[in-house]
């Protein structure tokens, strides 16, 4: 890993709670996923293009993913993830420290608003409220959870809530109740997508997709885009690697939407092999919270300058053009993607 990448982590281990860093660190079940979606890179390759003559474009194709509570990471929470997003674009989590609103007025670039459907309609409509009138300029919705994942490291330190002071302020108020809402999980359908749709005219993107027959439904209902996710191997012990579903929904989508990846995502090659089977970009989880937890605005900012420099240097390397034929896996010498 690359040593800055390796030192926020540390120093974020360091500074952090113990139950708070495993709160961001664990995943479901056995955490198979959570290492899978890490080893599934170090088992790509890329077979680079010469003599291409191709300048490479400064497009740094990295979205900063949706995660809960950055204060407990560091007092400035999302307000400090806001301001260091310069360069990418931030998909906010419903589940932030922060109001929505003050997301968007710390940020100098654009804002997707994520969101859990909630039971109660009329708390998903003032949610989408919320967030078009903050500016957001999407709205992702995360469709992999319809229970909560089942965290052993949560569980075993009776981690369940924030500490005093901590809210998710996003469900603050909501139609006149008093105090907060906790934020819970919703079995939704695909009507739901649509009453979404209908209900906001920003764009809709749906999180957590891995089958391709969901991607070709997803299209059908009119998304603008679509994460490929494993939601960091948080919610099912069994799925595939994230990178390994990426091909499958490329092809089921066939160019009609934008398809991002998440999960797993930690250097500058990981970026061009995920490019190379046809993400237009990938999404960084944890390695922000490292960033934010080890150093504020500053930490965030190293750790996307680090992913920036590292993947124009693999482009750089690789003609400048990242395609699937340029995908080997490892131990088998075999080119483009038989997955
Ligand atoms: C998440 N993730 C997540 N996703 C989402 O849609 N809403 C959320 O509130 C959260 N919260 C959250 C908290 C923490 C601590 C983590 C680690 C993750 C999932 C997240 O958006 C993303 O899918 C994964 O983090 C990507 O994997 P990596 O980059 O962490 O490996």
């Amino acid at each position: 890993m690359n040593p800055v990448l390796a030192e926020l982590h540390d120093k974020a281990r360091a500074v952090l709670d113990p139950v708070h860093y495993d709160f961001f660190a664990g995943g479901v079940g056995d955490e198979v996923v959570l290492a899978e979606n890490e080893a599934a890179f170090l088992r790509l390759a890329l077979l680079p293009r010469v003599l291409r003559g191709k300048k490479v474009s400064d497009a740094f194709p990295v979205l900063i993913s949706p995660t809960a509570f950055h204060k407990l990471a560091h007092p400035d929470g999302e307000l400090a993830t806001a301001r260091a997003a310069a360069g990418t674009i931030l998909v906010s989590s419903m589940a932030s420290t922060v109001p929505i609103a003050d997301v968007v007025a710390a940020a100098t670039g654009p804002v997707w608003f994520q969101l859990y459907v909630q039971p109660d309609p009329e708390v998903t409509q003032a949610l989408v409220r919320r967030a078009e009138r903050a500016g957001c300029t999407a709205l992702v919705v995360t469709v992999d959870s319809p229970v909560f994942g089942r965290h052993r490291r949560d569980i075993a330190h009776g981690f369940h809530d924030l500490p005093a002071g901590l809210a998710a302020e996003n469900m603050r108020d909501l139609h006149g109740v008093p105090g907060l809402r906790k934020i819970e999980m919703s079995a939704f359908s695909w009507e739901d997508i649509d009453r979404l749709r209908s209900m906001t005219s920003l764009p809709l993107w749906v999180k957590g997709v891995l089958h391709p027959a969901d991607a070709v439904l997803a299209v059908a209902h009119g998304v603008a885009g679509i994460v490929v996710s494993n939601h960091g191997g948080r919610q099912l012990d069994l799925t595939p690697a994230a990178v390994e579903a990426l091909p499958g929904v490329v092809d089921a989508v066939a160019g009609r939407v934008p398809v991002v990846l998440d999960g797993g995502v930690r250097s500058g090659g990981d970026i061009a092999l995920a490019l190379a089977l046809g993400a237009s970009a990938v999404g960084i989880g944890r390695p922000v919270l490292w960033g934010l937890a080890a150093d504020g605005e500053a930490g965030v900012r190293r750790v996307l300058d680090v992913l920036r420099d590292e993947y124009e240097h693999v482009l750089a390397m690789c003609g400048g053009e990242l395609t699937r034929d340029m995908v080997v896996v490892r131990g088998t010498g075999v080119s483009g993607w038989r997955g």
